[in-house]
């Protein structure tokens, strides 16, 4: 005889009051304590950590939990390079994916939140009894995806290249730009690419294959084949906001002699010949 989900979900129910009265305890206080206890212990092991790394560690020298924080915080500093814990990789290689500014709410909002509204929604949906993984295609290959992606976005975050200047400075990247860029012979522009890979540039832009491209900002690889000039280069990168550019920062702050550099360097990139 055949028999309606619902009679099946009525026995189900039914088997799990019986169970519940048989052996169950209620969720207060046996269940509360239990979880009460488990955190203090958690909070007490780690105090014990912090307690024996103050106290193993001297300034400078490294005790058994390494040393103290030694550095001063510096707030003004642009050539950090900000990184989160690895059990976000996967959130943080999504947001590079979804670097346009446009889309970078689909990244940081749309998909976690879409995702959190369907393992909340889960119970309500998946209302099958059926267990055996064989028996549920849709579920172990959703689940097999869900591993795999996340799997693969914290590896790619966790082997991201940053462009970090002084990587690319002790790589002789931008000595290497000025051989492709035909600017080798051009002390001046040969120092603007050392200051352009120093300065936190290509946290936006690219530039032969290097850096990040991020908030819209083109290539630069042939800024310099518009032939706008160096004094236009100059007067861009120290106020872009007069041209409308209200991302970029300014970088009046480097001093003309700099900025000449730069400009000198921008200039000069016309393209690999
Ligand atoms: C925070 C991101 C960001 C950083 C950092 C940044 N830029 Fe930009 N830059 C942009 C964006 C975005 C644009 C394009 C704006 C537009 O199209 O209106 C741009 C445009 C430019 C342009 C004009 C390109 C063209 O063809 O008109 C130049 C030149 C330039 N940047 C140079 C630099 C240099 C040099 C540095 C480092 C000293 C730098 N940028 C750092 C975001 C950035």
């Amino acid at each position: 005889m055949a028999v309606s989900p619902k009679e099946r979900n009525r026995a189900y129910h039914k088997r799990y009051k019986e169970d519940v009265e048989r052996e169950g305890k209620s969720f207060y206080p046996y269940a509360v304590l239990h979880d009460s206890i488990m955190s203090l212990v958690v909070v007490a092991v780690i105090i014990v950590l912090a307690v024996i790394w103050h106290y193993t560690a001297d300034g400078t020298d490294a005790g058994i939990l390494g040393p103290w924080y030694t550095d001063q915080a510096d707030p003004g500093t642009i050539a950090f390079v900000p990184r989160p814990d690895w059990f976000f990789y996967f959130l943080f290689y999504l947001l590079r994916i979804f670097k346009w500014p446009e889309t970078v709410v689909l990244g940081t909002v749309g998909i976690p939140t879409l995702l959190l509204i369907l393992l909340i929604g889960l119970p309500f949906y998946d209302r099958r009894p059926e267990r055996r993984i064989s028996r549920r295609p849709v579920a172990t290959v959703a689940a097999i995806l869900v591993v795999i992606s996340m799997g693969v976005l914290t590896w790619k975050g966790a082997t991201a290249k940053e462009a970090l200047g002084s990587e690319l400075i002790a790589t002789g990247e931008p000595e290497r730009w000025a051989q492709e860029q035909g600017f080798a012979d051009n002390r001046t522009a040969v120092e603007g690419a050392r200051l352009f890979a120093e300065s936190g540039c290509l946290n936006c832009h690219t530039y032969l294959g290097e850096g990040n491209g991020n908030l819209g900002a083109p290539d630069l690889t042939d800024v310099g084949a518009s032939g706008r000039g160096v004094d236009f280069f100059k007067s861009y990168v120290s106020n872009p906001a007069q041209y409308g550019n209200n991302v970029m920062i300014s970088y009046g702050y480097l001093g003309d002699e700099n900025l000449t550099k730069l400009a000198t360097f921008l200039n000069a990139s016309k393209g690999p010949k």
